[in-house]
Protein backbone atom coordinates (compact mmCIF):
# COMPACT_ATOMS: atom_id res chain seq x y z
CA UNK A 1 0.00 0.00 0.00
CA UNK A 2 1.67 3.10 -1.07
CA UNK A 3 1.68 6.24 0.50
CA UNK A 4 2.05 9.08 -1.59
CA UNK A 5 4.44 11.56 -0.56
CA UNK A 6 2.84 14.48 -1.93
CA UNK A 7 0.04 14.07 0.70
CA UNK A 8 0.71 16.36 3.30
CA UNK A 9 -0.77 13.41 5.64
CA UNK A 10 1.07 10.62 4.48
CA UNK A 11 3.99 11.17 6.85
CA UNK A 12 1.82 11.75 9.64
CA UNK A 13 -0.13 8.20 8.73
CA UNK A 14 3.44 6.59 8.18
CA UNK A 15 4.60 8.09 11.43
CA UNK A 16 1.28 6.48 13.46
CA UNK A 17 2.15 3.57 11.78
CA UNK A 18 5.71 3.40 12.98
CA UNK A 19 4.32 4.40 16.23
CA UNK A 20 1.68 1.83 16.33
CA UNK A 21 4.15 -0.99 15.99
CA UNK A 22 4.05 -1.67 12.42
CA UNK A 23 5.80 -2.20 9.65
CA UNK A 24 6.65 0.56 7.61
CA UNK A 25 8.78 0.92 4.12
CA UNK A 26 10.55 4.56 3.70
CA UNK A 27 12.85 6.15 1.26
CA UNK A 28 16.31 7.49 2.21
CA UNK A 29 18.99 8.85 0.26
CA UNK A 30 20.38 5.42 -0.19
CA UNK A 31 17.64 2.87 -0.70
CA UNK A 32 14.44 2.43 0.97
CA UNK A 33 14.25 0.70 4.60
CA UNK A 34 12.35 -1.48 6.22
CA UNK A 35 11.44 0.01 9.68
CA UNK A 36 10.13 -0.80 12.74
CA UNK A 37 10.15 1.28 15.97
CA UNK A 38 13.66 0.25 17.46
CA UNK A 39 12.55 -0.04 21.31
CA UNK A 40 9.79 -2.70 20.37
CA UNK A 41 11.19 -5.70 20.45
CA UNK A 42 8.06 -7.51 19.07
CA UNK A 43 8.20 -4.52 15.81
CA UNK A 44 11.52 -5.40 15.08
CA UNK A 45 10.53 -9.20 14.88
CA UNK A 46 8.51 -8.37 12.18
CA UNK A 47 11.52 -7.08 10.14
CA UNK A 48 13.33 -10.09 10.44
CA UNK A 49 10.69 -12.72 9.30
CA UNK A 50 9.41 -10.09 6.44
CA UNK A 51 13.10 -10.05 5.16
CA UNK A 52 14.03 -13.71 5.81
CA UNK A 53 16.82 -12.51 7.63
CA UNK A 54 18.55 -14.55 10.46
CA UNK A 55 17.96 -13.11 14.04
CA UNK A 56 21.49 -12.38 15.23
CA UNK A 57 22.10 -9.96 12.06
CA UNK A 58 21.86 -6.69 13.59
CA UNK A 59 20.02 -3.57 11.75
CA UNK A 60 20.96 -0.21 11.71
CA UNK A 61 18.89 2.31 13.92
CA UNK A 62 17.90 5.34 11.93
CA UNK A 63 17.06 8.89 14.13
CA UNK A 64 16.24 12.35 12.64
CA UNK A 65 19.59 14.26 14.49
CA UNK A 66 22.82 13.04 16.20
CA UNK A 67 21.60 13.75 19.51
CA UNK A 68 18.48 11.03 19.10
CA UNK A 69 21.27 8.60 17.78
CA UNK A 70 23.45 9.22 19.85
CA UNK A 71 21.09 7.96 22.72
CA UNK A 72 21.37 4.42 21.92
CA UNK A 73 25.02 4.40 22.26
CA UNK A 74 27.06 3.39 26.00
CA UNK A 75 30.10 5.63 24.35
CA UNK A 76 30.84 8.60 21.94
CA UNK A 77 34.35 8.81 20.85
CA UNK A 78 35.62 11.49 19.18
CA UNK A 79 36.36 9.82 15.83
CA UNK A 80 31.84 9.09 16.22
CA UNK A 81 31.60 12.83 17.27
CA UNK A 82 33.89 14.13 14.43
CA UNK A 83 32.36 12.08 11.87
CA UNK A 84 28.62 12.46 12.71
CA UNK A 85 29.42 16.00 12.70
CA UNK A 86 31.37 15.93 8.71
CA UNK A 87 28.51 13.72 7.44
CA UNK A 88 24.77 13.11 9.28
CA UNK A 89 22.47 13.92 8.39
CA UNK A 90 23.49 12.04 5.24
CA UNK A 91 25.03 8.45 4.09
CA UNK A 92 27.01 6.95 6.85
CA UNK A 93 26.48 4.64 9.77
CA UNK A 94 28.48 4.69 13.03
CA UNK A 95 28.99 1.27 14.31
CA UNK A 96 29.12 2.15 18.56
CA UNK A 97 28.69 -0.05 21.26
CA UNK A 98 25.45 -0.26 22.66
CA UNK A 99 23.80 0.91 25.53
CA UNK A 100 22.88 -1.99 26.86
CA UNK A 101 18.94 -1.48 28.29
CA UNK A 102 18.53 -0.58 24.67
CA UNK A 103 17.71 -1.83 21.34
CA UNK A 104 18.58 -5.62 21.90
CA UNK A 105 16.68 -7.08 19.56
CA UNK A 106 17.79 -4.46 16.82
CA UNK A 107 21.07 -4.97 17.49
CA UNK A 108 20.58 -8.99 16.93
CA UNK A 109 21.75 -9.18 20.79
CA UNK A 110 25.21 -7.81 19.77
CA UNK A 111 26.78 -5.39 22.08
CA UNK A 112 27.34 -2.98 19.19
CA UNK A 113 24.41 -0.46 17.71
CA UNK A 114 24.54 1.06 13.74
CA UNK A 115 23.22 4.24 13.78
CA UNK A 116 22.73 6.36 11.02
CA UNK A 117 20.68 9.89 9.97
CA UNK A 118 19.45 10.21 6.89
CA UNK A 119 19.30 13.34 5.19
CA UNK A 120 16.33 12.57 2.52
CA UNK A 121 13.67 15.22 3.33
CA UNK A 122 10.99 12.26 3.68
CA UNK A 123 12.99 10.28 6.11
CA UNK A 124 13.84 13.51 8.25
CA UNK A 125 9.94 14.21 8.19
CA UNK A 126 9.41 11.05 9.40
CA UNK A 127 11.72 10.43 11.67
CA UNK A 128 11.06 13.83 13.57
CA UNK A 129 7.15 12.79 13.56
CA UNK A 130 7.87 9.36 15.24
CA UNK A 131 10.17 11.19 17.40
CA UNK A 132 7.42 13.30 18.25
CA UNK A 133 5.11 10.82 18.85
CA UNK A 134 7.35 8.95 21.87
CA UNK A 135 9.93 6.76 19.66
CA UNK A 136 13.52 6.95 20.06
CA UNK A 137 14.90 5.67 16.85
CA UNK A 138 13.64 3.53 13.98
CA UNK A 139 15.42 0.28 13.03
CA UNK A 140 15.72 -0.28 9.33
CA UNK A 141 17.77 -2.35 6.91
CA UNK A 142 17.27 -2.38 3.50
CA UNK A 143 13.99 -3.15 2.43
CA UNK A 144 14.79 -6.20 0.27
CA UNK A 145 14.41 -9.90 1.21
CA UNK A 146 17.63 -11.48 2.50
CA UNK A 147 20.76 -12.00 0.30
CA UNK A 148 18.46 -9.55 -2.73
CA UNK A 149 19.12 -6.79 -4.64
CA UNK A 150 17.96 -3.64 -2.26
CA UNK A 151 15.09 -1.25 -3.37
CA UNK A 152 15.62 1.76 -4.73
CA UNK A 153 12.01 2.75 -5.53
CA UNK A 154 8.60 1.95 -3.91
CA UNK A 155 7.25 -0.20 -6.65
CA UNK A 156 10.41 -2.35 -6.29
CA UNK A 157 9.56 -2.86 -2.34
CA UNK A 158 6.05 -4.06 -3.42
CA UNK A 159 7.65 -6.45 -5.79
CA UNK A 160 9.78 -7.89 -2.61
CA UNK A 161 7.20 -7.91 0.26
CA UNK A 162 3.59 -7.99 -1.52
CA UNK A 163 1.21 -5.00 -2.08
CA UNK A 164 0.04 -5.27 1.65
CA UNK A 165 3.25 -3.17 3.18
CA UNK A 166 2.70 0.43 3.94
CA UNK A 167 5.34 2.28 1.94
CA UNK A 168 5.95 5.99 2.30
CA UNK A 169 6.52 6.56 -0.92
CA UNK A 170 9.52 9.57 -2.63
CA UNK A 171 9.61 8.27 -6.00
CA UNK A 172 13.49 7.22 -6.54
CA UNK A 173 16.24 6.84 -4.17
CA UNK A 174 19.05 9.85 -4.94
CA UNK A 175 21.86 7.57 -3.86
CA UNK A 176 20.72 4.25 -4.92
CA UNK A 177 23.42 2.07 -2.90
CA UNK A 178 23.43 1.24 0.76
CA UNK A 179 25.63 4.29 3.33
CA UNK A 180 29.27 3.51 4.14
CA UNK A 181 29.46 1.78 7.50
CA UNK A 182 32.22 2.85 9.79
CA UNK A 183 33.05 0.90 12.96
CA UNK A 184 33.83 2.97 16.25
CA UNK A 185 33.50 0.67 18.48
CA UNK A 186 37.39 -0.63 18.22
CA UNK A 187 40.26 1.47 19.23
CA UNK A 188 40.85 2.68 15.33
CA UNK A 189 37.84 3.11 13.35
CA UNK A 190 37.33 0.54 10.30
CA UNK A 191 35.45 0.85 7.15
CA UNK A 192 33.10 -2.59 7.42
CA UNK A 193 31.12 -1.60 3.98
CA UNK A 194 31.75 0.72 1.52
CA UNK A 195 29.04 3.18 0.28
CA UNK A 196 27.91 6.36 -1.39
CA UNK A 197 31.01 8.56 1.12
CA UNK A 198 34.33 7.54 -0.10
CA UNK A 199 37.23 6.54 2.03
CA UNK A 200 39.05 9.15 1.27
CA UNK A 201 36.28 11.76 2.67
CA UNK A 202 36.29 9.94 5.80
CA UNK A 203 40.01 9.61 6.21
CA UNK A 204 40.21 13.04 5.43
CA UNK A 205 37.83 13.92 8.61
CA UNK A 206 39.88 11.40 10.69
CA UNK A 207 43.17 12.38 9.54
CA UNK A 208 44.09 8.78 9.63
CA UNK A 209 43.82 5.60 7.35
CA UNK A 210 40.74 3.35 7.85
CA UNK A 211 41.20 -0.15 8.77
CA UNK A 212 40.15 -2.85 6.95
CA UNK A 213 37.27 -5.55 7.39
CA UNK A 214 39.06 -7.95 10.37
CA UNK A 215 38.45 -11.25 11.97
CA UNK A 216 37.91 -8.75 15.34
CA UNK A 217 35.37 -6.69 12.92
CA UNK A 218 31.68 -7.01 14.03
CA UNK A 219 29.53 -9.07 11.77
CA UNK A 220 27.58 -7.25 8.73
CA UNK A 221 25.50 -9.10 6.84
CA UNK A 222 26.54 -6.99 4.02
CA UNK A 223 30.15 -8.05 4.57
CA UNK A 224 28.96 -11.84 3.00
CA UNK A 225 30.52 -12.57 0.08
CA UNK A 226 27.27 -13.14 -1.61
CA UNK A 227 24.85 -10.83 -0.86
CA UNK A 228 22.95 -8.06 -2.88
CA UNK A 229 22.50 -10.82 -5.39
CA UNK A 230 19.55 -10.98 -8.82
CA UNK A 231 18.18 -13.98 -9.88
CA UNK A 232 20.13 -14.31 -12.62
CA UNK A 233 23.82 -15.23 -12.96
CA UNK A 234 26.40 -11.88 -12.51
CA UNK A 235 29.98 -12.41 -14.11
CA UNK A 236 32.34 -9.70 -13.71
CA UNK A 237 34.75 -9.56 -16.92
CA UNK A 238 37.18 -6.99 -18.18
CA UNK A 239 36.22 -4.97 -21.35
CA UNK A 240 38.47 -7.08 -23.52
CA UNK A 241 37.11 -10.27 -22.32
CA UNK A 242 33.47 -9.21 -22.82
CA UNK A 243 34.71 -8.01 -26.80
CA UNK A 244 36.19 -11.25 -27.26
CA UNK A 245 32.82 -13.71 -25.47
CA UNK A 246 30.42 -11.30 -27.75
CA UNK A 247 32.66 -12.00 -30.97
CA UNK A 248 32.97 -15.40 -30.38
CA UNK A 249 28.95 -15.94 -29.42
CA UNK A 250 28.14 -13.85 -32.91
CA UNK A 251 24.34 -14.71 -33.21
CA UNK A 252 24.71 -17.22 -30.84
CA UNK A 253 24.59 -15.05 -28.22
CA UNK A 254 20.94 -14.61 -29.04
CA UNK A 255 19.90 -18.11 -27.47
CA UNK A 256 21.74 -17.39 -24.14
CA UNK A 257 19.36 -15.03 -22.71
CA UNK A 258 21.93 -12.93 -21.93
CA UNK A 259 22.29 -9.17 -20.51
CA UNK A 260 24.99 -7.07 -21.08
CA UNK A 261 26.04 -3.68 -18.58
CA UNK A 262 29.20 -1.98 -19.96
CA UNK A 263 30.61 1.58 -20.03
CA UNK A 264 31.83 0.79 -23.12
CA UNK A 265 29.95 0.60 -26.25
CA UNK A 266 30.06 -3.05 -27.31
CA UNK A 267 28.10 -4.85 -29.84
CA UNK A 268 26.15 -7.21 -28.45
CA UNK A 269 23.75 -8.83 -31.16
CA UNK A 270 20.16 -9.27 -31.26
CA UNK A 271 18.05 -11.25 -28.57
CA UNK A 272 20.76 -9.77 -25.88
CA UNK A 273 19.63 -7.25 -23.38
CA UNK A 274 22.26 -4.44 -23.24
CA UNK A 275 22.28 -1.29 -21.14
CA UNK A 276 25.24 1.58 -21.20
CA UNK A 277 26.83 1.79 -17.16
CA UNK A 278 27.26 5.67 -16.70
CA UNK A 279 30.49 6.84 -17.10
CA UNK A 280 30.12 8.39 -13.52
CA UNK A 281 29.95 6.37 -10.68
CA UNK A 282 27.77 8.29 -8.52
CA UNK A 283 25.25 7.86 -11.76
CA UNK A 284 26.30 4.39 -12.11
CA UNK A 285 25.39 4.06 -7.97
CA UNK A 286 21.56 5.59 -9.06
CA UNK A 287 21.04 2.96 -11.70
CA UNK A 288 23.01 0.04 -10.01
CA UNK A 289 20.51 -2.16 -8.68
CA UNK A 290 17.36 -0.68 -10.47
CA UNK A 291 19.72 -2.19 -13.81
CA UNK A 292 19.93 -5.08 -11.93
CA UNK A 293 16.52 -5.86 -11.64
CA UNK A 294 15.31 -4.63 -14.92
CA UNK A 295 17.28 -7.41 -16.11
CA UNK A 296 15.54 -10.29 -13.94
CA UNK A 297 12.55 -8.75 -14.86
CA UNK A 298 13.57 -9.18 -18.97
CA UNK A 299 13.97 -12.84 -17.53
CA UNK A 300 17.79 -13.17 -18.58
CA UNK A 301 19.87 -16.05 -17.26
CA UNK A 302 23.40 -14.61 -17.09
CA UNK A 303 24.45 -10.59 -17.08
CA UNK A 304 27.58 -9.59 -18.11
CA UNK A 305 29.00 -6.39 -16.31
CA UNK A 306 31.91 -4.88 -17.70
CA UNK A 307 34.33 -4.15 -14.21
CA UNK A 308 34.31 -0.71 -13.20
CA UNK A 309 37.44 1.21 -12.86
CA UNK A 310 39.86 0.42 -10.33
CA UNK A 311 39.40 4.38 -8.62
CA UNK A 312 38.60 5.42 -5.63
CA UNK A 313 35.16 6.98 -6.60
CA UNK A 314 34.45 3.63 -7.57
CA UNK A 315 34.59 1.69 -3.98
CA UNK A 316 30.99 1.42 -3.44
CA UNK A 317 29.71 0.51 -7.19
CA UNK A 318 32.53 -2.21 -7.41
CA UNK A 319 31.72 -3.40 -3.91
CA UNK A 320 27.84 -4.19 -4.75
CA UNK A 321 29.39 -5.57 -8.09
CA UNK A 322 31.84 -7.74 -6.70
CA UNK A 323 29.25 -9.47 -3.91
CA UNK A 324 26.94 -9.68 -6.76
CA UNK A 325 29.01 -11.86 -8.76
CA UNK A 326 29.98 -14.04 -5.75
CA UNK A 327 28.74 -17.29 -5.50
O1 LIG B 1 21.93 2.90 3.50
C1 LIG B 1 21.68 2.09 4.39
O2 LIG B 1 22.50 1.85 5.30
C2 LIG B 1 20.32 1.39 4.37
C3 LIG B 1 19.25 2.44 4.64
C4 LIG B 1 17.87 1.83 4.73
O3 LIG B 1 19.56 3.14 5.81
N1 LIG B 1 20.27 0.34 5.32
C5 LIG B 1 20.95 -0.82 5.16
O4 LIG B 1 20.69 -1.75 6.15
O5 LIG B 1 21.69 -1.03 4.23
P1 LIG B 1 21.08 -3.29 5.99
O6 LIG B 1 20.55 -3.94 7.20
O7 LIG B 1 20.62 -3.83 4.69
O8 LIG B 1 22.63 -3.27 6.04
C6 LIG B 1 23.23 -2.83 7.23
C7 LIG B 1 24.48 -3.57 7.47
C8 LIG B 1 24.26 -5.05 7.62
O9 LIG B 1 25.24 -5.68 6.86
C9 LIG B 1 24.43 -5.26 9.10
O10 LIG B 1 24.95 -6.54 9.38
C10 LIG B 1 25.40 -4.15 9.46
O11 LIG B 1 24.99 -3.07 8.70
N2 LIG B 1 25.30 -3.80 10.87
C11 LIG B 1 24.25 -3.27 11.51
N3 LIG B 1 24.49 -3.17 12.82
C12 LIG B 1 25.73 -3.64 13.01
C13 LIG B 1 26.56 -3.82 14.15
N4 LIG B 1 26.15 -3.52 15.37
N5 LIG B 1 27.78 -4.33 13.95
C14 LIG B 1 28.20 -4.65 12.73
N6 LIG B 1 27.47 -4.53 11.62
C15 LIG B 1 26.25 -4.03 11.75
MG1 LIG C 1 20.75 -4.83 2.99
Amino acid sequence: MLLAAADPQAVRAAAEALAAGELLAFPTETVYGLGARADDDAAVQRIYSAKGRPAAHPLIVHAADAEQARRFAASWPAAAQALAQAFWPGPLTLILPRAPALAHAAAGGQATIGLRVPSHALAQALLQEVHRLGVPGVAAPSANRFGRVSATTAAHVLQEFGDALQVLDGGECPGGIESAIVDCSGAMPALLRPGLLSRARIEAVLGARLRDRDEASPRASGGLRSHYAPAARLRLMSTQQMRDALELLGPQASKLRLAVYSRSQLRAGRGVEQRRMPDDPAAAAHQLFAALRGFDAAGVQLIWVEQPPESADWEGVRDRLTRAAAD
